[in-house]
C-alpha cells in the first residue's frame, strides 16, 4: 500500500472509531428505559428556566402592546398561558397556585389584547402583574418583584 492511501485508511479508522467509542459510553444506548425516563424527568424545564421565558414574554407582551404590534402581543399572551401549563407538568407541586393564576388571568388578558384598546390593556396588565407576584408570594419567592417593563427582548420589536 502506498504511503498515501495509508495515511487515509489511517485518517478514516479514527474518524469511525471515535464515534462507535461514544456510542458505547452514551446513555441513551446503554441505560434501561426506566433510567432513561429518570434522566428525562431530571432535566425538563425547572420553575426557573420556565420564569426566565415567562419574563421575556411579559416585557414582550406589554411592548408589543404599546407598539401597537397586537397580533404578536396576542400570540405572548397565548404563549405564556402554555408556559404555565407545562408548569403543572414539570412542577406538580405548583399546581394549586398555578390554576389560582389562571383563573384570576385568563382568557380575560387575551379578550382584552383582542379588543386592541391601549387604556383596556394597561388596567388589565397592571393587573396581570400583581397575579404573576402574588404567585410569587405564595411561592415563597415574594422577593421577585416585577416592575414595568422599560423595554423588551424580542427582535420583533427591535427596541434593543
Ligand atoms: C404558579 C406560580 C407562578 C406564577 C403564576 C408566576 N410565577 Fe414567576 N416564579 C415563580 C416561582 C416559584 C419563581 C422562583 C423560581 C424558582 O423557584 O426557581 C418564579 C420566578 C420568576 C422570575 C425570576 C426568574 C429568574 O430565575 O431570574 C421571573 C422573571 C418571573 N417569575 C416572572 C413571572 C411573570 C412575568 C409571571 C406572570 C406573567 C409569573 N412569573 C408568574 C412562580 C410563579
Amino acid at each position: 500500500m502506498k504511503l498515501k492511501y495509508m495515511i487515509s485508511a489511517l485518517v478514516l479508522g479514527v474518524a469511525i472509531a471515535v464515534p462507535v467509542a461514544d456510542a458505547a459510553q452514551d446513555w441513551r444506548n446503554t441505560v434501561s428505559t426506566a433510567k432513561k425516563v429518570d434522566k428525562l424527568v431530571a432535566v425538563m424545564p425547572a420553575t426557573g428556566n420556565i420564569m426566565i421565558e415567562m419574563g421575556e414574554r411579559y416585557k414582550n407582551l406589554y411592548w408589543a402592546a404599546k407598539l401597537g404590534q397586537w397580533d404578536f402581543a396576542d400570540y405572548q399572551a397565548e404563549e405564556m398561558e402554555e408556559l404555565i401549563d407545562k408548569l403543572k407538568i414539570t412542577r406538580p407541586e405548583l399546581t394549586k397556585t398555578a390554576n389560582e393564576f389562571l383563573k384570576n388571568s385568563y382568557p380575560h388578558v387575551s379578550q382584552v389584547v383582542r379588543s386592541r384598546d391601549w387604556d383596556k390593556f394597561s388596567v388589565m396588565f397592571e393587573n396581570l402583574r400583581s397575579e404573576c407576584m402574588a404567585c410569587h408570594s405564595k411561592n415563597e419567592h415574594g422577593f421577585i418583584a416585577l416592575p414595568l417593563p422599560k423595554r423588551a427582548s424580542s427582535p420583533v420589536l427591535n427596541m434593543e
